[in-house]
């Protein structure tokens, strides 16, 4: 192996020759600004942002007025957070699975925080779904890497509340499993373009009932007519989309979407460095064989020094707490280290890295 082996998929999925394309075509040949002009080469950008709204509804059986761009589910989470004006008397509930960005935006609100308990599993207790105002879900950890039953969570806690806000992180889950908003009957939906392999910078947000929230972000692109110093904003999800979009990425989402409809990461490249890793004694593995990632500690090393011990082998892995401090607490270790496969991966790549693995911890 004379090239870098890539296991960090999980962190930030490589782009595809396709969307690359989709990109530089844009940037090339079709650039102008969206919503702002009149002109054929601006329409063409407003028909082709409509496009990838239209393509991202699809993807999650919403309808394209209820598709949001944002700059990325940390963005999303923000605003979320604060158009929801939380207030001292608010019950907010998360769970130790959730990454920082999930779970600060909510917690750093006035509302009370609530911490959900999690099973012998280390999912989500179905038998458990407290009373909550708002509650956020991380339908997939990116540290143990396992799908919670959003429908079932929703349809719990809204027997104890009907009128629960949730919120689902969904950015981690994109990347393997179909999300269904109409099955999961959530109120907001967020993920990142940049995890299925479209670039950064590129939030999608689906909102059940764009009518019944305010944006928290003004600027152009947003005002449908001031009249007496009264702003009437833009109907629609434009609302939440003050100042110029992400068009670069906007451009690219839509054939990552495709790629990854078709072709979604072989998690039986996960199973096989599940099945090697386990025979060896200096290695706990803290994820299941099934898992779309593969999580370990190692007896005796610290995870820092792991990281670079293989990644002077030329293998790139994640190392640390994945912005996940509260499952790392949880489960008793400061820090992991982290396996993720994506499409640009192959059994030849897994071979030679539980070789070296094993040459590490040996
Ligand atoms: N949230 C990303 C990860 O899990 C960055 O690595």
């Amino acid at each position: 192996m004379n090239k870098i082996i890539y296991l960090d998929s999980a962190a930030t999925y490589q782009k595809s020759k396709k969307v690359i394309e989709s990109q530089v075509d844009f940037l090339r040949g079709g650039y102008a600004n969206a919503g702002r002009g009149i002109c054929a080469r601006s329409v063409a950008v407003d028909n082709m942002v409509g496009y990838a709204r239209q393509r991202v509804a699809d993807f999650m059986g919403a309808h394209p007025g209820q598709i949001v761009f944002t700059s990325g589910t940390t963005a999303a989470m923000n605003m979320i957070a604060g158009m929801l004006g939380l207030g001292g008397d608010k019950i907010v509930a998360v769970s130790d699975l959730d990454h920082h960005s999930a779970r600060l935006p909510f917690a750093k609100s006035l509302a009370k925080t609530i911490v959900m308990p999690l099973n012998e599993k280390l999912d989500i207790d179905i038998n458990q779904i407290p009373y909550a105002d708002v509650m956020v879900v991380t339908a997939m950890s990116n540290v143990l890497g396992v799908a919670q039953n959003v429908p079932e969570i929703v349809r719990m806690a809204r027997n104890k509340n009907p009128n629960v806000v949730v919120v689902v992180d969904a950015a981690q889950y994109v990347v393997h499993e179909k999300i269904d908003v109409q099955k999961w009957d959530a109120d907001f939906v967020v993920w990142s373009a940049h995890k299925i392999g479209a670039d950064t910078g590129l939030g999608l947000m689906y909102v059940k009932k764009p009518d019944a929230y305010n944006p928290v972000i003004f600027g152009g692109g947003m005002v449908n007519k001031i009249t007496n110093g009264e702003v009437f904003l833009t109907p629609g999800p434009e609302k939440f989309e003050a100042g110029t979009l992400p068009l670069t990425q906007i451009a690219g989402v839509g054939v990552a979407i495709d790629e990854l409809e078709k072709n979604r990461p072989d998690l039986n490249l996960i199973k096989y460095m599940y099945d090697q890793l386990s025979m060896l004694p200096r290695i706990k593995i803290l994820t299941r064989r099934d898992a779309t990632v593969l999580t370990f500690v190692i007896d005796g090393m610290h995870v820092l020094d792991f990281g670079a011990r293989i990644g002077a082998r030329d293998i790139c892995v994640r190392v640390g707490n994945m912005c996940a401090t509260w499952i790392h607490n949880l489960m008793g270790v400061p820090g992991t280290i982290r396996l993720s496969v994506g499409a640009c991966n192959t059994m030849d790549e897994i071979k030679y890295t539980v070789q070296v693995i094993k040459d590490i911890v040996k």
